[in-house]
């Protein structure tokens, strides 16, 4: 079947009221991106025709977050059924080929199961997707006639003591061809405990009217699990990060713990990386051949060079780190800072929209902003750049083959020239010529006899 006549309709117009949040359930974050956004990306991976998105409760916070041209929202103003829902996307869809009903709480579900079902749907069949499960409670069980064919779907708050104790549930998600799926929905009733047009009973429906039912089965046992509370959004989130964590180990990355390891974003590793316990990365996050990422790192949109190694409890964010650079332990690099190769960044230094050539040291305690750095530059423990006059930022220019001493203040706009050496403890407020000795002279004095107040 050609894949432009398939259509998906994503069911997210529940409340979510069992997650406590004012955020709508679908945008709450798995893996660092709206849950919606994982099944969106999965059918897309179908290459529909169509894409409606049935939304209720909070929609249009929705629309707006996930701005999304090859989307289509239908509004479904009341909750008044899954069966309801899927009839509010219909007029969103062309009226031909195969509709696929995913749900925007079921974030885990992957393109080859789906396109299992649209296969089967294509031969003009209803297709479902069930599991059996050891505790079905809560699911619509799957009811079978005495040959074993699939008869209709009950909800458990329908169901009779024995339909309970069937433990081959709904998923939820299915298949039709558009023009049954039409016809069926135009006949549901609400005449059931809950009162709601159910999308489950279009199962009675094709067998009536002799439509084969075709059932397929999710290639995961957990690929269907869905999201109603955080305790559910939890797991979930650890089954997700399982996953990347046993991709990167595949791809031969060293971790220290695979379960003391969260990507929130694209992680790509070259040959030999290795990474210690409890990082977070976020964003996109580049690390090449043989970098090594200490305990308690966190890397927001970070490229690091070859052989670099990231030392404990170090936080980068939006930078570029060069080969064979060392940086932390307890290192902060903040957005819009490139370090060039060889670079040492050490504990407790703060690093912020500046360059660093190759090759220079900030080894302690030291704060670096809106600065540009050359070559081979030493700057002593406890230096500053003093870069806000209260009202604006000004730059720091430090030429190639500096050495700063320890504890000194530059007061920004000032550039320190090519080879100069400044002593300990300056205050720099004018441009410092090449080479030389630059110094703010103190007078050191000494009060022999002099007594300590008592209290
Ligand atoms: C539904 C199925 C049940 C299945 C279970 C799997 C029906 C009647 N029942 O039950 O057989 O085992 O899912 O989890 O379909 N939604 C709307 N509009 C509505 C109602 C629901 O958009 O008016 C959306 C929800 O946001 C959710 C999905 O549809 O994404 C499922 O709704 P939910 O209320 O959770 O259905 P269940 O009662 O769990
Ligand atoms: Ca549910």
């Amino acid at each position: 079947m050609a894949t432009q006549s398939l259509q998906v309709v994503i069911l997210a117009a529940g409340q979510g009221k069992r997650m406590h949040s004012r955020l709508p359930k679908v945008l709450h974050p798995l893996g660092g991106r709206p849950m919606l956004l994982h099944v969106l990306d999965s059918a897309r991976r179908l290459s529909p025709g169509r894409l409606a998105v049935v939304i209720g409760h909070g929609g249009e916070t929705v629309a707006a977050h996930l701005d999304m041209p090859d989307v289509a929202w239908a509004l479904q103003e009341r909750q008044l059924g899954t069966g309801h829902a899927v009839m509010q996307a219909l007029p969103k869809l062309e009226e031909s080929g195969v509709v696929l009903v995913l749900y925007g709480d079921v974030p885990r579900i992957a393109s080859g199961t789906m396109r299992s079902l649209v296969d089967a749907a294509a031969e003009n069949q209803l297709a479902l997707l069930t599991q059996e499960v050891d505790d079905p409670r809560g699911y619509g069980r799957i009811v079978r006639d005495g040959a074993g064919r699939v008869a209709r779907i009950v909800e458990e708050r329908d169901a009779t003591e024995a339909e309970r104790a069937i433990r081959e549930v709904n998923t939820g998600i299915l298949a039709a061809p558009y023009s049954r799926l039409k016809a069926w929905l135009s006949g549901l009733g609400n005449d059931n405990v809950q009162g709601e047009y159910y999308l489950t009973d279009i199962v009675a429906a094709a067998v009536a009217e002799g439509c084969p039912v075709a059932v397929r089965r999710p290639s995961s046992p957990t690929e269907c699990l869905g999201v109603n509370s955080k305790r559910e959004l939890a797991r979930l989130e650890r089954l997700l990060q399982m996953d990347r964590a046993q991709a990167l180990l595949d791809a031969g990355v060293t971790l220290a713990d695979p379960a003391r390891i969260d990507v929130r974003g694209e992680l790509t590793c070259g040959r030999d990386v290795a990474i210690d316990v409890n990082c977070i990365f976020e964003g996109r996050v580049v690390l090449g051949d043989g970098v090594k990422v200490g305990a308690h790192c966190i890397l927001r949109d970070v490229t690091v060079g070859e052989a670099t190694e990231i030392k404990p409890f170090s936080l980068l964010e939006e930078a570029s780190v060069g080969a064979n650079a060392r940086i932390g332990p307890y290192a902060r690099i903040r957005p819009g800072t490139e370090l060039a190769d060889e670079v040492h960044v050490g504990n407790f230094v703060e690093v912020k929209a500046s360059t660093l050539g190759r090759g220079s040291k900030a080894n302690h305690l030291a704060y670096v902003g809106d600065s540009t750095v050359g070559r081979d530059v030493n700057i002593g423990a406890g230096t500053i750049t003093c870069n806000y006059d209260g009202a604006r930022k000004h730059r720091t220019v430090i030429e190639d083959d500096v050495h700063i001493g320890s504890d000194v203040q530059l007061v920004a706009p000032v550039t320190v020239g090519k080879g100069a050496t400044i002593g300990a403890g300056a205050t720099i407020f004018k441009d410092v010529p090449p080479g030389g000795l630059t110094l703010t002279e103190a007078k050191q004095v000494t009060r022999p006899g002099w007594q300590r107040p008592k209290k």
